[in-house]
């Protein structure tokens, strides 16, 4: 039996510089889709994938982050004092949702170097990473179609989606076979190389690598082994070419909706549907959709 995917390691110390001046004082992981901070959706994805700690790497800046899971005594007081029952409970739910823990990386040196400042949290088992900007729909959680894949086949797994070829030089991309697994031979994936943001004309695949990983403890050495690469940062993208070297990675490409909240334009696109979806202001907002002259 493959030890249980309990951990969830949020890298939140990068500098956000796509969504400034919003991002000068606060951190990208706070701003709301709809009325929700962007890393409650990946906190909440967790949780619904049966993780039990959460641990979120910050930087300067970003304590926003730490009060919006602590408790807060005088906003509840407040609420409760003046009968908001609802909203009480809503706040309530925020604190006492997961176990979260904190560290720092002091300099924003790469997604890899932020994954290896948790090594300690997370101790010797395996793990998920979430990057909280890529939010995902998706009828069971992606972290836990990921782990049921990592249960299966006791090694690493990288969620993936294939995306259009003048976008695929975004992204790390993976060279991969299909595999059969579970009656299908669409889905999951045998790694044989990573690419970190290639040409597209030199992109092995349309596979994109997103947000999502699962990843075991060996990934530690890997990430502590590697120069800096794209960007002058340690990636984890090449941390992971490394660990190829050794034992065998699976790419999943998920089943679900992904948006990329980091991004302007995925921002934006997050926003209105989601709020199209909601009980409370779906009717209204599409009627006033609708009223534009577009
Ligand atoms: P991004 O490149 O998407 O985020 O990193 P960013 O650097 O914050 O934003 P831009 O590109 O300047 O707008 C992917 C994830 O890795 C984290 C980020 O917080 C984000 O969740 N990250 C990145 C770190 O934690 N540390 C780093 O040194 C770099």
């Amino acid at each position: 039996m493959p030890a249980k995917v309990r951990k969830a390691v949020f890298p939140a110390a990068g500098l956000g510089t796509r969504f400034l001046p919003a991002t000068k004082a606060q951190p990208k992981e706070m701003l709301p889709l709809v009325d929700k901070p962007i890393i409650q959706y990946g906190v909440e994805e967790a949780m619904h994938s049966g993780i039990q700690n959460i641990i979120i790497v910050t930087g300067r800046g970003k304590s926003a982050i730490e009060d919006h899971f602590d408790v807060s005594f005088e906003l509840e007081y407040m609420l409760e004092s003046r009968g908001k029952k609802e909203l009480l409970s809503i706040v309530r739910g925020v604190s006492d949702m997961i176990d979260v823990s904190y560290i720092r990386q002091k300099e924003a040196l790469g997604l890899g170097h932020a994954v290896l400042r948790a090594s300690e949290l997370v101790g010797p088992e395996p793990f998920a990473v979430v990057l909280a900007d890529d939010v995902i729909e998706a009828e069971v959680p992606c972290l836990r179609q990921l782990i049921d894949i990592y249960e299966f086949f006791c090694a690493p797994v990288l969620a993936v989606m294939e995306v259009p070829h003048d976008m695929i030089s975004h992204y790390g991309v993976v060279d991969a076979d299909p595999i059969s697994h579970n009656g299908s031979k669409d889905r999951v994936y045998r790694i044989r190389d990573l690419v970190e943001k290639p040409k597209a004309s030199e992109a092995p695949s349309n596979l994109a690598i997103i947000g999502r990983y699962i990843l075991t403890p060996e990934i530690f050495n890997s990430i502590g082994s590697i120069q800096p690469g794209a960007g002058s940062e340690i990636q984890l993208t090449d941390a992971l070419k490394h660990l190829l070297r050794s034992r065998p990675i699976y790419a999943y490409r998920f089943e679900g909706t992904r948006y990329d909240a980091g991004d302007k334009l995925g921002f934006l696109k997050a926003t209105v549907e989601f709020a199209l979806r909601r009980h409370d202001l779906g009717a209204q907002f599409r009627e006033y959709l609708k009223g534009l002259q577009l």
